[in-house]
């Protein structure tokens, strides 16, 4: 199984970022972490991360075909983001949606999603162990 791992706008500041929110990886660290989870299921895992939505389509554009499912933590578009929503939906990819935070006990601008209803479950609130719950998740539908 391979699957992609898409990081959207300020995520590459994790670890400076609000880590009270966020936490105090950096996104090396958590990738690092996921891809080693990843190796004991036996998931091919490649990450890729941007600040700018046309460069996050360009990636979903190039690989849909190549990969089995994409987990994406798209940032603040998550909220506003239809080019991203119109990638997922042009490309038929299975998607799962994370957050480190919880969206909804933040503000309320957050707890809209675009691209939730085309995907297949979300993951909010768990820190950066949202990434490995969904590998996990992935995982399960091997068997
Ligand atoms: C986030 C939540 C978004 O609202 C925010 O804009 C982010 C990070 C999260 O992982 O909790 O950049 O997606």
């Amino acid at each position: 199984m391979k699957v992609l791992i898409i990081n959207g706008p300020n995520l590459n500041f994790l670890g400076k970022r609000e880590p009270e929110i966020y936490g105090k990886k950096t996104l090396d660290i958590i990738n690092n972490e996921v891809e080693i989870f990843g190796k004991t299921l036996e998931i091919e895992l490649s990450f890729y991360q941007s600040n700018h939505e046309g460069f996050i389509i360009d990636k979903i554009q190039e690989v849909y075909t190549e990969i089995d499912y994409l987990i994406i933590n798209p940032g603040a578009l998550t909220h506003y983001g239809i080019g991203i929503r119109d990638a997922i939906l042009s490309t038929n990819m299975k998607t799962i949606e994370v957050h480190l935070s919880n969206v909804y006990s933040r503000e309320e601008f957050r707890h809209k999603s675009v691209i939730s209803d085309i995907c297949i479950g979300k993951i909010t609130g768990f820190g950066s162990e949202g990434y490995k719950m969904a590998l996990q998740y992935l995982s399960s539908l091997k068997k």
